[in-house]
């Protein structure tokens, strides 16, 4: 006992030495930790770029994506995202506000990349992971398609990181993206989700020569997805498209997992929306002035979730905006009418504001530029308890730089139709954000927690 307590206290007194000497240990770090950059593209969101460990070092997790030991497993890139906070919804009243923070405190188990402090939301610590294995088989999990836990960018996603049995290999082998993830054949999660993938592997596909392929759940059927992925992937061709669904081994020479990324995030979000923006013709570093924009888009809402007294409230907007006399128009609109994303694109940079009630349309918030007033309705239960919207437009907006009003409608049936809605509040939001939007300051701050949180 004795003897060991003496050579423990030895070692403890010449690591001790050692460090007196090289106070910094500079070299020791320059010589283990390997920090890739992405390198610039000339986008606004280069600034929010993540930082690279591509090398395991003493002290990473050993699941750090550099550290996995996984059979077949070549590459391993941890993605450092940066922290960041944006502003809580714009409000047009006390009740509104406290409405909504009472649903969104009743979310604080589920929603749990967010942290709601004073005015701000903060996202803290969030991390993603780009894993290639060579000669591994997609033998089915994760389950193609499907909402779980483990599901390809839900937060189990990591469960799955050892699930690709080795094989023998060939050359002819495709080297595939894994991007299956749940619903991603609609626009909502093709948009939300496989787009986040594939902006977090931008730097790696594009390096990569040889021609990728993706392998999604099963055929796109909807005509927003088919044109964005071309827009989205060089060089792509419907047969860049591999289908898992029903398939009970997928050969590959090379496999990019990406399924651990983070759903929001700027540089995922802006990054995705840039490159279409490219891809439509428009330079995405050129921005219309928000002002000089005369069209404020309405959505209206068909079927199930209707929104009984909308027609009463779209009637009032347009008072509201004819008596301001400022060229502006109230554009419902009709996705029939833009069967080009491009046009959508080109719609966009008309566009002031956008308003109606929660619903898919609401994605085509991808389509548009930084600036974009967001109003929405959110149907929520009445009792306070939860809501149709969650915080996903607010937080998809406001990661694009788009200012966010709320309006929360409590008279609504059990499955979210809007029964009466006091049109006022609607009109009011639009109000302020037509008389504030020039000039609101940026609802998202890149931010250092220091020991804020500590
Ligand atoms: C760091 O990465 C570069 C490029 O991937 C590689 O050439 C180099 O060997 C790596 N250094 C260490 C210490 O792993
Ligand atoms: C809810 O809407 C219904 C149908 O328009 C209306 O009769 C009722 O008075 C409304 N309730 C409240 C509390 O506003």
């Amino acid at each position: 006992m004795e003897f060991c307590l003496a050579l423990v206290l030895s070692a403890a007194t010449v690591l001790l030495l050692v460090a007196a000497e090289e106070p910094f240990a500079s070299n020791t770090l320059s010589e283990s930790v390997n920090i890739s950059r992405i390198s610039p593209r000339s986008f606004p969101s280069d600034v929010w770029r993540p930082l690279l460990l591509t090398t395991c070092f003493p002290s990473l997790h050993h699941e750090s994506a550099p550290c996995r030991r996984v059979p077949n497993l070549v590459y391993g890139e941890e993605l450092l995202y940066q922290d960041f906070r944006i502003r809580l919804p714009h409000f047009v009243n006390a009740e509104q506000k406290r409405i909504y923070l009472k649903v969104l405190h009743h979310y604080r188990h589920i929603w749990l990349r967010g942290r709601v402090i004073g005015d701000y939301a903060y996202f803290l610590n969030q991390r993603g992971q780009n894993l290639i294995y060579s000669n591994v088989m997609y033998v089915g999990k994760p389950v193609p398609g499907m909402w779980a836990e483990d599901a390809c960018m839900s937060y189990s996603a990591d469960k799955h990181v050892s699930a690709f049995p080795p094989w023998k290999g060939s050359d002819t082998a495709p080297a595939a993206i894994f991007v299956a993830s749940p619903d991603d054949y609609s626009f909502q999660h093709f948009t939300d989700r496989v787009a986040m993938m594939l902006a977090q592997t931008r730097h790696l596909s594009t390096r990569v020569a040889g021609g990728w392929k993706y392998i999604v759940t099963g055929p796109y059927r909807v005509p927003a997805v088919s044109q964005l992925w071309p827009m989205l992937v060089p060089g792509f061709t419907p047969e860049s498209l591999i289908h898992a669904r029903g398939k009970p081994e997928i050969q590959t020479r090379l496999l990019v997992y990406p399924c651990q990324t983070p759903l929001i995030h700027p540089y995922t979000h802006q990054l995705a929306s840039e490159v279409i923006q490219q891809a439509a013709g428009y330079d995405p570093r050129v921005i219309e002035p928000v002002g000089s924009r005369p069209v404020i888009l309405f959505f209206a809402r068909r079927g199930s979730r209707a929104w009984h007294n909308e027609n009463e409230c779209r009637l009032a907007i347009e008072q509201l905006i004819a008596g301001r006399n400022r060229n502006e128009q109230l554009v419902t609109f009709q996705a029939d009418a833009y069967p080009n994303a491009r046009d959508v694109v080109k719609l966009g940079r008309r566009v002031k504001l956008m308003v109606g009630v929660h619903g898919g349309a609401f994605y085509n918030l991808v389509y548009m530029q930084p600036g974009t007033g967001i109003v929405e309705v959110c149907p929520v239960a009445p009792d306070g308890k939860s809501s149709r919207c969650g915080a996903m437009f607010w937080e998809m907006s406001n990661v694009r730089n788009m200012p966010y009003w709320s309006v929360v409608a409590t008279n609504v049936t059990h499955d979210w139709q809007i029964l009466t809605m006091d049109c006022n509040l609607v009109v009011s939001a639009v109000r302020n954000a037509l008389e504030n939007i020039e000039n609101i300051p940026s609802p998202l701050e890149a931010f250092h927690q220091g020991t804020k949180f500590g």
